[in-house]
């Protein structure tokens, strides 16, 4: 597409000295305001330079450029050169480029084939996978494919919280009370129940707990059958984990989690001991951050066993001698903003220049509206549960509104796991967010389903025309963009071609609910101009070029709820 900011920017610069085309790209700003043009440039800062008042800087800018093809109108307003391109070239260039890149409009190449690890969802094994978890899921499974569509080489990472004291209890409570059938059967609330029962009974027999301890170690030592358990657990547990992710459409590159850097670690101990940060502490090793207001860094216990941030150390310095990243970003909830800064810091003064290229993406957290979901005394809600619910609510609305579709099942779940993904990801991520079905759900607010819904429409407007005259809207050399340049039209061509941009100030931001809101604007501008204009109309040219807008606006929605990790449905 023609980079208008770029263009504008060029013409600037033979009228303005001492300043780069960056920088007067940089200066131009996109006014809220449509009557103060498509784009303006502020002449505030040039006034110092050229010893004049900005408006008449502005006034000398604006006849400068004004006779150019790609203006429809320059003005001077004040200190400012607005300017109105001219529609009918944006909507040509847009909605030509949009239908010949199909699936790949909305890509760029900032990226440039640069490793990115993206580490997300990360849940503990063997406990719940519950609604908290969304989170990091979903939000971390966007980032990932908005990297992607920037031309980084994505390399997704689940770390499993897999290791720990832990599994010595859970694998003691297999023992004593355990049954087989029940773990198959139930995974993960089967080995949870275990782990609450080793807790109960330790009280009165605290025996329990050093068995547990013995057991642990042989596990860390790699006894065969304290690792087969384990390694059971952990595949039983992973078999949970996937059907949500299959749910959620997730897949990822690496399952390495936490058990895979225990034999890694003691390099890190003994090189945090030669570089002289590691002191002695009642017995354990920490190293002291309260210099830099961080506190004080636990790496390993009395018992010599080595802590959670001890593997991140590890995991990290893995990471970058396997993948070279570019960046190593972590979506990880805000609670664990110490460990950290904790660790970036740890890593920094080992002398390893790449803690500056380890990227934490904090969210706020999400809490239960009362009665919509059993919350009370702590009750765990599976993830697999609400996604559940979400699909068999929507089936019901689907029924009740008659909507039609070709396959309800498929449709329902489209729209029903949709809808929490949208929902999940439609507030800036830092803020805390009350889950509620009314909201996930409702087909007409700011919602995946309103968005799916205007998408099934521009599939409905394109069949409705018949498949021929859906070609020729194909047909982008011979479009006739003066039919499309009414202010609704207009108005959505333009969110159209500010999509590539959304993605990459979303990316940079790590900040998916960008393209939400960006996605939310089209769908509604979309509307706006079903609503304005009649679109199969008798004039032929008139509506092949209004059915070429419609089918540039279904590859823009359709790009972007795949950035997010959403289908779109043909009929709903
Ligand atoms: N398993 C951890 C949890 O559930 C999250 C892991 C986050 N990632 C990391 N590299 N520390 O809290």
């Amino acid at each position: 597409m023609v980079n208008f900011k770029e263009e504008i920017a060029k013409l600037i610069a033979e009228h303005v000295e001492g300043l780069s085309l960056e920088e007067i790209q940089g200066m131009i700003e996109i006014p809220q305001d449509k009557k103060m043009g498509d784009y303006a440039f502020p002449c505030f800062k040039l006034a110092k330079t050229l010893r004049k008042a900005p408006p008449l800087i502005a006034m000398g800018i604006a006849k400068g450029i004004e006779e150019n093809e790609i203006f429809e109108k320059v003005e001077q307003v004040n200190a400012y050169v607005n300017m109105f391109v001219s529609k009918e070239a944006l909507v040509k260039d847009v909605v030509s480029e949009v239908i010949a890149q199909g699936s790949e409009f909305g890509k760029s190449n900032v990226g440039e084939g640069k490793p990115v690890i993206v580490e997300f969802s990360s849940p503990n094994i063997a406990k719940p996978f519950h609604i908290g978890h969304i989170r990091s899921t979903v939000i971390g499974n966007s980032i990932n494919k908005i990297y992607d569509a920037m031309g980084y080489d994505v390399i997704r990472i689940n770390h499993l919280g897999d290791y720990g004291t832990q599994f010595g209890k859970m694998i003691c409570a297999y023992r004593h009370w355990g049954n087989k059938e029940d773990v198959i059967n139930e995974p993960i609330k089967t080995l949870l129940s275990y782990y609450t029962k080793f807790h109960v009974e330790a009280e009165t027999h605290p025996e329990l707990e050093d068995e547990a301890r013995e057991i642990f170690t042989k596990l860390e030592h790699g006894e065969q059958e304290e690792v087969e358990l384990w390694q059971w657990f952990r595949d039983e547990s992973l078999k949970e984990f996937n059907r949500v992710y299959n749910m959620l459409g997730i897949s990822f590159d690496s399952y390495a989690g936490e058990s895979f850097y225990s034999d890694k670690m003691p390099r890190f101990v003994q090189e945090l001991k030669d570089k002289g940060l590691l002191e002695e502490s009642r017995g354990a090793q920490i190293v002291d951050l309260e210099e830099e207001g961080l506190g004080v860094a636990l790496i390993t216990k009395s018992d010599g066993s080595t802590l959670y941030i001890t593997r991140d150390i590890a995991a990290a310095v893995y990471r970058k001698e396997t993948y070279d990243f570019y960046k190593n970003i972590y979506v990880v909830a805000s609670q664990q903003n110490l460990h950290f800064q904790q660790w970036f810091k740890i890593l920094e003064k080992m002398g390893y220049e790449y803690s500056k290229d380890c990227v934490h993406v904090p969210f706020g957290l999400v809490s239960l509206e009362e009665g919509t979901m059993s919350t009370r005394h702590g009750r765990v809600v599976f993830l697999e549960d609400v996604l559940n619910r979400a699909v068999d609510q929507t089936k019901e609305i689907i029924k009740e509104k008659g909507v039609n579709t070709d396959n309800i099942d498929e449709t329902a779940k489209q729209v029903g796991i949709g809808a929490v993904i949208f929902n999940e990801l439609s507030n800036n991520r830092i803020k805390d967010y009350v889950f509620s079905w009314d909201k996930v759900l409702d087909f007409n607010g700011e919602t995946g389903p309103y968005v799916q819904y205007t998408y099934a429409r521009c599939a409905s407007v394109l069949r409705n025309a018949g498949e021929e005259e859906a070609s020729k809207a194909m047909d982008v050399a011979n479009l006739k963009a003066e039919y499309i340049t009414g202010d609704s039209a207009y108005e959505l061509a333009k969110l159209l071609y500010a999509l590539p941009q959304t993605v990459i100030d979303a990316g940079e931001k790590y900040e998916p609910s960008v393209v939400t809101r960006h996605i939310v604007n089209i769908a509604q501008g979309f509307n706006r101009f079903y609503h304005d204009e009649h679109i199969l109309v008798d004039n032929e040219d008139e509506k092949v070029a209004k059915l070429a807008l419609v089918a540039a606006t279904k590859t823009a929605i359709k790009n972007g709820l795949a950035l997010l990790g959403m289908e779109a449905p043909e009929r709903m």
